[in-house]
């Protein structure tokens, strides 16, 4: 059966990842192409219930290696129910963060490095690689700033609290946006940043010229 194509977003919290792929569906969509669209942590029924535990800042003292084992526990679900199916369907899978989250997040941030990510998604994901990954990467400095205001605001509006990776200091967010940026430079085919502070229009404009470029590309080779 022929393959579909798998396309992930990447980027610090508050880049503005969830509006864009909003916006990629919607362009999608008017094309004819809708597409299989999910998020990590979260996106199954199971996801949903790790979600809390990972996210929650009242998970307290939650070791890094746990921390890891969870974000694998919740995409191995992830890819038997939703991605998996959708791909080998012929379809095009948007997902909102991928393992280049865990290499950033857990690899950078909590320092645990980049092999055991690798290592960990080759024996968990079946080495699962995204055709296409767009890294939004705008200035760390006002990453930091509106992941803070949007939870803040997400907090006051929902009393649901989501803060606890919000919480971390400006070093730790240091790490994980140099470590998206080290992925960047080790697979320029596969990942495309998009840095800068550029507004919602011109993401969404480079974001869509990328997909037609390799969608355009997928379909000669195919
Ligand atoms: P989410 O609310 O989805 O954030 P955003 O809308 O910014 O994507 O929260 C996901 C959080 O989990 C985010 O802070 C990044 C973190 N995370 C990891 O640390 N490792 C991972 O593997 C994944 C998928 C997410």
């Amino acid at each position: 059966m022929q393959r579909g194509f798998f396309i992930t977003l990447e980027g610090l919290d508050g880049s503005g990842k969830t509006t864009q792929i909003k916006r990629l569906a919607a362009w999608m969509e008017k094309r004819h192409l809708p597409p299989t669209v999910t998020r990590q942590p979260g996106g199954t029924t199971t996801g949903d219930r790790i979600r809390p535990l990972l996210l929650d800042s009242r998970s307290t003292g939650l070791a890094p290696m746990t921390e890891m084992a969870l974000m694998f526990a919740d995409r191995a679900q992830t890819i038997a129910e939703v991605i998996q199916p959708a791909l080998d369907a012929g379809k095009i899978v948007l997902c909102d963060r991928f393992t280049d989250s865990t290499e950033a997040y857990q690899g950078g941030g909590r320092e645990l490095g980049s092999e055991i990510v690798l290592e960990l998604h080759r024996l968990i994901c079946g080495n699962l690689t995204p055709d296409l990954t767009l890294l939004l990467l705008p200035s760390l400095e006002s990453s930091l700033d509106r992941a803070r205001r949007r939870n803040e605001r997400h907090n006051e509006q929902t009393g649901q609290d989501e803060g606890r990776f919000e919480q971390e200091q400006d070093a730790f967010y240091r790490r994980v946006w140099e470590k998206y940026r080290e992925i960047a430079r080790r697979e320029p085919d596969r990942v495309i940043l998009i840095g800068g502070n550029l507004g919602i229009d011109e993401v969404h404009e480079q974001i869509v010229e990328a997909v037609a470029e390799v969608l355009l590309t997928a379909r000669k080779n195919g």
